[in-house]
């Protein structure tokens, strides 16, 4: 992006009808651009714990290329993004420019060196994954990362622990229906297995609240200028109903992992 805003026809899916789009893309049409369930404050949080200063940092699904920009403002050593949509790839090159390379592709095989980086980012992508694509993403993390390396993640998270089968497959049902996404939130305990299973120590967990589409979060994760312009462009477009929906789930999650030495048992 430069700097500059995405035009539509830039923006991942710009070809698909406004009831057919994945929720996600649906807000970034609509200029709600920060995508993550805890809003910009707990991603800065994130990146802080992460120390990315001179470090080797991997970021898995950039998307649009927002947190990108974060990552870089914190110079980073290196920095390379691997994306599976084109369009988003495409946009986060321009984000990066020559301080970092995107790859389109898969997060689950990035094709990376074995023990190539010290810090992994993933925001807003584990969530939308099956349990077989999440385990496969967070073991390509695992593979990539150095020995005592870190892996920091910004998930959708429920709550509590102890949400019966029953209710977590309607939260399910409900996603898929609004925001056209597989999603699979999981509980606190169930991330924690997830990383854990693959080999990741939990260093640190934080959450904040679901609040992806009220006035503050919005305002706080977009600045006054882009709230007035998603605004006008939800009731120009009259898909506020739509948009609405799209944030139906409730308890974002935050874990920050860091992964033992190797040598350790
Ligand atoms: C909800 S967006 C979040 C984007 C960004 N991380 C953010 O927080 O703003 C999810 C992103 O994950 C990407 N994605 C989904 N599955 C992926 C996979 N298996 N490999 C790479 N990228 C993937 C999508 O293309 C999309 O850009």
């Amino acid at each position: 992006m430069s700097g500059q805003q995405a035009s539509h026809d830039e923006l991942p899916f710009a070809a698909r009808k406004t009831e057919d789009m994945p929720g996600h893309w649906l807000l970034a049409r609509l200029g709600k651009l920060v995508l993550r369930p805890g809003g910009r404050e707990l991603t800065e949080q994130l990146l802080d714990d992460a120390e990315l200063s001179d470090a080797d940092v991997l970021e898995i699904a950039p998307g649009l290329g927002k947190t990108a920009r974060s990552i870089i403002d914190r110079n980073p050593k290196t920095y390379v993004g691997v994306e599976s949509d084109s369009a988003a790839a495409g946009l986060t090159e321009d984000v990066v420019g020559d301080r970092g390379r995107v790859i389109p592709g898969d997060a689950a095989a990035t094709g990376l060196d074995a023990d190539s980086v010290v810090v992994a980012i993933g925001e807003a992508m584990l969530t939308m994954q099956s349990d077989r694509a999440k385990a496969d993403i967070v073991a390509e993390a695992f593979r990539v990362l150095r020995p005592g390396g870190r892996y920091a993640i910004h998930e959708l998270a429920l709550h509590p622990d102890t949400l019966p089968d029953e209710a977590k497959t309607e939260i399910r049902k409900q996603l898929a229906r609004s925001i056209k996404v597989n999603a699979r939130p999981l509980t606190e305990q169930e991330w924690r297995k997830l990383l854990t299973d693959a080999g990741f120590e939990i260093a640190k967990v934080g959450f904040a609240k679901m609040a992806l589409l009220q006035p503050r979060r919005v305002l706080a994760d977009e600045g006054p200028l882009r709230t007035l312009k998603f605004v006008a462009t939800c009731c120009a477009t009259r898909t506020h109903a739509a948009a609405s929906s799209a944030c139906a789930p409730r308890s974002p999650s935050i874990g920050t992992n860091s992964r033992p030495s190797r040598s350790l048992p």
